[in-house]
């Protein structure tokens, strides 16, 4: 179903990979690790901390977004046998709060700001997100920054979606939901958000979930074309 920019009100964003340019560590692992094993540690990394959010909803065992990443972290330092320091592992979860935005992110949030209300939604704990934001100068364009952790269970968990209607008090369809991640897209879309998805951030596939895509982006910007 085409998207329905008549009834959207909200507009709410993933964070990790969608606003936020996980690989701006790159030049921090490079020059901490060395270029042959920053690449493969990069890799481990990033699967293993979208693996431990899932699992660690399906076992009940909640930790938070940073402790769950440095333990993605221990695990991708042993699969690449790097050995490091407590500071040095300290230092590169520190880099976690100084991720740069995409270049398209500050115009575009600006410009729909104008317009709609616009939120993060996103996996990490607040003070993650509260400093990453600050950090990228785009705070002001956001009227809530929604966590998973009030909930302890991440995305794509239903009660995570649900945030989002709740903050707003609006019904799910009149919110978009924004994500370069797949999985996040089939989540929201479970839950009934209407969904945009930006592919060319990893430039994947869409999942078999069966879930509904309302519009499909190339570049944050396009949605101010689509949405004024
Ligand atoms: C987020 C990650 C998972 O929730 O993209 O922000």
């Amino acid at each position: 179903m085409p998207i329905d920019t008549r009834q959207i009100q909200a507009i709410v964003f993933d964070a990790y990979g969608t606003l936020l340019d996980v690989s701006s560590i790159d030049a921090y692992l490079i020059n901490t690790f060395g270029e042959d094993k920053a690449t493969e540690i990069a890799k481990h990394w990033r699967q293993k901390q979208l693996e431990y959010t899932w699992l660690r909803s399906l076992m009940h065992q909640y930790v938070d977004f940073y402790t769950l990443t440095e333990h993605a972290l221990l695990y991708a330092l042993k699969a690449t046998d790097t050995a490091a320091e407590t500071s040095i592992i300290r230092d590169t979860m520190s880099q976690y709060y100084h991720l740069k935005v995409y270049d398209d992110v500050s115009p575009t949030l600006a410009r729909l700001s104008e317009k709609y209300k616009l939120a993060i939604l996103s996996n990490a704990n607040p003070s993650l997100l509260e400093k990453a934001t600050a950090y990228n100068n785009i705070d002001p364009y956001l009227s809530e920054i929604l966590s998973a952790d009030i909930l302890g269970q991440y995305k794509p968990a239903p009660s995570v979606y649900q945030l989002a209607e709740k903050a707003f008090q609006l019904e799910s369809k009149e919110i978009l939901f924004i994500s370069s991640n797949t999985w996040d897209i089939a989540g929201a879309s479970a839950y009934g958000l209407q969904t945009c998805w930006l592919k060319n951030r990893q430039n994947g596939l869409l999942e078999e979930l069966g879930q509904q895509v309302n519009l499909e982006i190339n570049t944050l910007n396009e949605l101010t074309l689509v949405l004024g």
